[in-house]
Parts: structure tokens; sequence; C-alpha cells
């Protein structure tokens, strides 16, 4: 995130001695992307940040994938998913590929201390509020928020347990870097008039956090050759790792809440990019957001039926009332996967009943993805087998042609 900003206590000049009260050095680390070629943030530490004293394997959750082979589009009920485990190891897998992973956790555990060197992390707060505690400081989240973490951020998932409240959190992984879309921003990095939010929409830490510790764990996912092209290693440090006393520059987590999101409406329907958020390398993110929509006299506000011949579209539905979804299943906390080389859109009933709507009651975050998405574990155990055929209203026979799913699933469709 290209805008600078300086917490703490930092030496006047970088790269100069900067010492504590009793004349102690701090060590400064600068933590930056793309080769000393990109946004950067140094940090003033107490101890050494490469002192470890063990380095065990950590066994990352299931991470294997199943191909959308033979393709359709698919419905994953994700409220499905029981609550348990931690915000990190807890994460079950529901869609990936090469360049990202989409996990969903519902949780009031804290988790251990946690480092992504493969890419950044957006995870979405659909519900629950909490902390995150990272080296850059504290971010505080509730829903709606977008917590995003840049790689190799040290940092642990702290959910509220006030009033037995679960945090309902959907990660998104990836393995390149998540900014705002750069055509929403200056040549220099500012977020420009267009732009649907803007830096004032963007929460980072405000303070330090000194922890003190001796012999501290922490997970590290990293690339290797286990499914995914993933692995994972617990090290142990000398002293804590969240002892930064002061750090400046422009990378370091920050969350955007959805409803600083101000949506772009039109005379006609408006495409998915005027919705965009986020953007990682081979995926998009957008929400739909609850706005006014479409005053042309005769216009339809739901989609038109559209073929992504270049991706797979995620969408994950979070709030509100879905027009374009009406008999189709879809429901709050549902996901559905509509692949590249399937046209797909509204059911038949949900066009004609649009026309002259003005407002929708909607909140749907989106992953595009420009290589497909195969299904992971938590997505193949908590699908709804009949989605596919709820545009036709009828599917096939009982034993029928997709005998690696729903061949004899109920044919039961709300479509009419
Ligand atoms: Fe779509």
């Amino acid at each position: 995130m290209a805008y600078y900003r300086s917490v703490g206590d930092v030496p006047r000049t970088r790269h100069t001695a900067f010492r504590d009260e009793t004349g102690q050095l701090r060590y400064e680390e600068l933590m930056g992307e793309e080769g000393f070629s990109s946004d950067s943030s140094l940090l003033y530490h107490r101890g050494v940040p490469s002192a470890i004293v063990d380095s065990q394997v950590w066994e990352l959750p299931d991470l294997s994938t199943t191909p959308n082979h033979p393709i359709k589009p698919r419905h994953l009920k994700l409220h499905e998913v029981p609550a348990g485990g931690d915000p990190v190891t807890g994460r079950r897998l529901v869609l990936g590929n090469g360049d990202v992973r989409i996990s969903y956790v519902v949780t009031d555990a804290p988790s251990a201390y946690y480092r992504n060197a493969v890419g950044d992390e957006c995870v979405y707060v659909e519900d629950g509020s909490g902390t995150v505690e990272t080296s850059f400081g504290v971010l505080t989240y509730r829903a709606g928020d977008y917590v995003v973490i840049p790689r190799a951020t040290t940092h642990r998932w702290l959910p509220s347990d006030v009033d037995g409240e679960l945090s309902r959190l959907y990660a998104i992984e990836a393995n390149s870097h998540i900014s705002p879309p750069k055509r929403y921003l200056s040549r220099f990095g500012q977020l420009l008039e267009h732009a649907p939010y803007c830096e004032r929409d963007l929460f980072g830490p405000e303070e330090p956090l000194v922890e003190d510790g001796t012999d501290v764990e922490v997970l590290v996912k990293h690339r290797g050759n286990g499914p995914s092209g993933l692995v994972g290693t617990r090290l142990t440090y000398a002293t804590h790792p969240l002892d930064v006393v002061g750090w400046d520059g422009c990378l370091y987590p920050y969350t955007f809440n959805v409803e600083d999101f101000m949506p772009i409406t039109g005379k006609v329907h408006q495409p998915p990019p005027v919705h965009q958020v986020f953007e990682g390398t081979n995926f998009v993110v957008c929400n739909f957001c609850p706005r006014k929509v479409d005053y042309h006299e005769q216009s339809i506000p739901v989609p038109y039926y559209h073929s992504n011949v270049d991706s797979d579209e995620v969408m994950f539905y979070v709030g509100g009332d879905y027009e374009a979804r009406k008999g189709s299943g879809i429901d709050l906390g549902s996901i559905s996967l509509h692949p590249g080389g399937y046209a797909h859109g509204p059911q038949p009933s949900a066009i004609e009943a649009s026309i002259g709507v003005e407002y929708f009651d909607e909140l749907a975050v989106m992953v595009d993805t420009f290589r497909p998405l195969e299904l992971g574990e938590a997505g193949r155990a908590v699908e709804d087998p009949a989605y596919a055929w709820t545009w036709a209203g009828r599917g096939p026979s009982t034993g029928g042609s997709d005998p690696g799913s729903d061949g004899d699933a109920p044919a039961v469709f709300s479509n009419s």
C-alpha cells in the first residue's frame, strides 16, 4: 500500500545508530517488495530479527484440490462448515489454484504467531470482531473488514470472546501481492478521485506493539513441494518477534471496511470492474454493495448473461437479498462458482422481476481468477448438488451423466 506511515520511534536518519535509553542499539530491518524496487518499510527491533533457535516441520492443513471436471457451476454452502480450529490452522480450503486459495474458518480461538511467506493475505470478515497483533502494531477488525496482511508479516489473530461471538473469516491467500487496482492510482501511488475509496478509508496500526518473551514459536507458510507448492515450518525465535519499537514506510497491514466502498452506478447496468476493490496476480477482488441501481426507464438492473471467457468467478453472498439469484438456492453464506467456458446470469424469473427496481440490498464479495479454480476439501463437503440445473429446471436423470458429484441428487428446484 503505497502511502507513507510512521508509527512509534524511528531515528531521524535511516541506517544510522539508533539506541535505547541504556545505549543498546536497535536492530533495523528493511521489509521490502520486489527486491528493493517497490514498497518497503523500515522496522526497528529490540532483538535480532534473524535469531532462531529451532526449526521443525509444521504440517499444513489439507490443501488438496479436485478439478471442476466435468465442468459445471457450483454452489457451496459455507455456513455448513462447522466451527472449529483457530483463524490460521483452522482454515479449511474451499477453492484454490496456483495463484490464490480461498479458505473459510469459524472460530473464537486465538491463533499462534504466523507468517505467510508465500503471498499477501486478504481476509474478509463475514462476521465477528477482534484484533490482529502484528509486528507493525495492532489492527482491530469487525464485520465487513478486509484485513490485508503483507507477505511475511508476523502476526496472530485474537477473535473477541465476548458473548460467545464467533469470527467468520473468508481468507483470500495470494501467491503474490494484493493491492488496490493500478487504474485507481496516480503514477505516484495516490488513490485517484474516481476510485471508490481513498486513503482515509484504510486503517493501519497506530502505535507499536512490543512484547517480551523468549523461545517464541512462529508458524511459517512457505514455498516447497507440498500440495499447491506449499509447506510449513515452525520456527522458534530466541526473543519475541513482536518487538518493534517503531517503523515507517509504505508497506504495512491495514483494514478496509466494505461500508466505506462508494458504489459506482449508472443509467444502465454497470459491469463488475466498477465494483473492484483489490487485485493480485491473476485474480481480482470485487464487492457488490447495497446501492441505487440503473435509472434508465427500461433498464434491467440484474446482470445480462455473461461468459467470462478468461476467468472463473466466485461470489460469496454475505448480506442482503439477491435479486439475481432468486430460484437458485443461493442464500447468505453461499458461494457460487461460475467457471470460464460457461455462460451464466440470473435465474430467468429474476430478469422481469428486476425491471423498475431502484435499489439492490445486496452484499457480496467476488474473486475472479484467470486460472481455473479447483475444489478444496471444505468446498467438496458443502456443495449443493442441485445448483447446476436450476436455470433449466431439470437435471440428469437418476444415475445420470455426472457421476463425479450428483448423478443421483434429488431434482428439487425452486426456480419457476
Ligand atoms: Fe458473473
